[in-house]
């Protein structure tokens, strides 16, 4: 029997109310038969600082994260956008992912990553997005560009207790995750030996 896709979801949002991590959940309860999306988190992170990493080597959230996507078909990375950027929490995570510098090809090198978000104004992320394509470059990341789903004016497609209702976003939410999940089952099979 084939082993499942397994997806790592990550929001960028501390915020308890965070559209994104609600993307996140109802991506969680879309997924198709045979795929796993499990939210990883970015919460216990702390600011990147090389005098820590020199003394005390990585914090545990880093390194349990960092196992947990590299035991993963893919990652998925549900961004905020910020004054037009990924927001800094969220990049300081992906930062920390990236120590040691030896390490970031067992953690992105080649990995499918998938870009997705949601934003309160008319754009939906799309500026944080196409921020985040040279940072998977750098990472040598597999960047998934089979679909594009900026979600925008969130107030009208999630309700006040950060349920998705808004069917058009569900379906296409579920196209998007479907989607990545095929490409990650086709990249699996081209890169690891079936047993
Ligand atoms: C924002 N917001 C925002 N939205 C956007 O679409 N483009 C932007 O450039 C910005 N800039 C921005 C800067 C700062 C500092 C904040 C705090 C917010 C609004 C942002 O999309 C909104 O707060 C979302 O709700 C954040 O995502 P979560 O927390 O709901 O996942």
């Amino acid at each position: 029997m084939t082993a499942p896709v397994r997806l790592v979801g990550l929001s960028g949002s501390l915020r308890s109310g965070s559209y994104n991590s609600a993307l996140l959940r109802a991506a969680q309860t879309l997924v198709p038969a045979g795929v796993e999306l499990i939210a990883g988190t970015i919460r216990d992170i702390p600011l990147y600082n090389g005098d820590v990493e020199r003394d005390a080597g990585l914090p545990a959230a880093v390194s349990e994260l960092k196992a947990l996507i590299a035991a993963a078909d893919g990652l998925m990375l549900f961004t905020p956008e910020y004054n037009n950027g990924i927001p800094g929490v969220f990049k300081n995570a992906i930062d920390w992912l990236s120590r040691p510098a030896s390490d970031i090809a067992l953690v992105f090198g080649g990995r499918p990553v998938a870009v997705l978000g949601a934003s309160p104004g008319g754009f939906g992320t799309i500026l944080s997005q196409a921020a985040w394509l040279p940072v998977l470059r750098t990472l040598g990341a597999d960047h998934w560009a089979g679909e594009r789903l900026m979600v925008a004016r969130t107030g009208a497609v999630f309700d006040d207790d950060g349920e998705l209702v808004d069917d058009a976003i569900r379906r296409r939410l579920e196209t998007f995750t479907a989607g990545f999940a095929d490409h990650c089952r086709v990249a699996r099979a081209h890169t690891k030996p079936v047993s």
